[in-house]
């Protein structure tokens, strides 16, 4: 393998620091300009000004790279997806655009149970097949690690083949994939009207398998109106607590039911979504370690409004985004839009966003230690930028700027891109 020094870079984003960053913390981004980062073995070994570090490495022994007109970000790290699934929704979408909503759509047995049935009728080798093709776009975006979670099967061989697929996924694909066991994601039409029986059949049936087998690291419920409630929720959370799972909880996304608190009262890793989160939960948050996985790309495609970023931050909550790729309520898995909307929609500033999808990304998977930031002894997975700042992610409104993508030591994209 090439070892690899980038020098004079000019704009050298570490997000060095204690993770999650939460409040203020999260605007500073740790720039370092002129800066130099060198690499050794997969594994960040320097990183300091280009003067400085030149005068300690011999340039020659490495391959090197001048980013006199570029920044150098972490790789990104996208925390929430579904993006293992058969199937596709467009129908959905084009009716939400004219009127109906996500709700609607759920009420008549569409929404998930649809991409449920093409999930159950996919082959393990055709979900590979799909994900790996799903992973080499998120690549190109400069994802270097993405979380992915199960629950487009709702029995036991479909949520354990999403969970395989995976697994295999993150031994084929240069991304690095953490799995998530989403199994409450809809109660099964077998299982309609008997919520609790279904959460029993999962906790007793099929999380003995994912733990015996490390299928998966946290837990994750839709509680919803309409799908699992606060009381249901919490039992089954509390159950897999027990088993020695971390939790994760998509919460107030439609309907304030207060998933939020839950979530905060459960010391979950993370709640996801709050578009609805009420000023108490947000106190909460911030009360807790729970960090706030946000999805601007979902509100977006919903045309729902924006989770309230500005006050979660002033509340001193910690913040990640995400892209939560999935074939209903979202299907992109565009890091710029993400970024975009962030900026726009979210009033956050540049420096909290980048903040977000790097270190928080990856305090909201528990790999804090390993990557999210530049710093010495950690993976190496950072990219490339083919313009001088970050200011220029938002600006690029929806575009792809990403030149170089670096994963653990590795340029395993290099685009011909080219400032517009
Ligand atoms: O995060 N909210 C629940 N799950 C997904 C949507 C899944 C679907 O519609 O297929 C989400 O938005
Ligand atoms: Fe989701």
């Amino acid at each position: 393998m090439n070892d690899i020094i980038l020098t004079n870079i000019n704009e050298l984003i570490t997000c060095k620091g204690h993770a999650p960053k939460s409040g203020k913390e999260m605007n500073n981004v740790g720039l370092i300009k002129k800066g130099c980062v060198v690499i050794k073995n997969g594994r960040i070994i320097a990183v300091g000004k280009t003067s400085e570090l030149l005068s300690q490495y011999n340039i020659k022994d490495y391959e090197s790279i001048d980013c006199s007109n570029k920044a150098v970000l972490p790789g990104f790290i996208d925390s929430h997806t579904h993006f293992i699934f058969g199937g596709y929704r467009e129908d959905e979408f084009l009716a939400r655009a004219k009127g109906d909503s996500y709700m609607d759509i759920l009420k008549r047995g569409g929404g998930i149970s649809n991409t449920v049935k093409s999930t159950r009728e996919a082959s393990l080798d055709e979900l590979i097949k799909l994900g790996r093709r799903r992973l080499d776009s998120m690549l190109e975006f400069g994802v270097t690690t993405v979380e992915g979670k199960s629950g487009y099967g709702l029995d036991y061989d479909t949520e354990i083949k999403q969970l395989k697929a995976m697994r295999e996924l993150n031994n084929i694909h240069q991304v690095d994939i953490i799995s998530t066991f989403l199994g409450a994601h809809s109660v099964p039409m077998e299982y309609k009207g008997s919520e609790k029986k279904y959460l029993d059949f999962l906790i007793n049936e099929v999380l003995p398998t994912v733990k015996k087998e490390n299928l998966a690291k946290f837990i994750d419920i839709f509680c919803e109106q309409g799908v699992f409630n606060i009381e249901q929720s919490k039992y089954y959370l509390t159950k897999a607590k027990e088993m020695g799972f971390s939790l994760k909880i998509h919460a107030d996304e439609i309907v304030r039911l207060g998933g939020t608190e839950l979530a905060a009262s459960l010391n979950a890793i993370t709640a996801d979504h709050l578009l609805n989160a009420s000023k108490e939960g947000i106190k909460a948050l911030a009360k807790s370690n729970v960090i706030a996985t946000l999805l601007p790309t979902t509100a977006f495609s919903l045309k729902e409004k924006y989770a309230n970023a500005r006050e979660m931050i002033n509340s001193n909550c910690a913040i990640a985004l995400a892209t939560d790729f999935n074939p209903g309520s979202c299907f992109t898995n565009s890091i710029p839009l993400v970024i975009a909307l962030g900026v726009l929609h979210m009033n956050m500033s540049i420096n909290e966003v980048i903040t977000a999808l790097t270190i928080n990304g990856a305090a909201a998977l528990d790999i804090q230690d390993e990557v999210g930031s530049i710093e010495v002894g950690k993976k190496a997975d950072l990219i490339i930028l083919d313009y001088p700042s970050i200011d220029f992610l938002p600006y690029n409104i929806g575009i792809n700027i990403v030149k170089t993508v670096i994963k653990s030591g590795k340029i395993v994209i290099n685009r011909q891109g080219g400032q517009l």
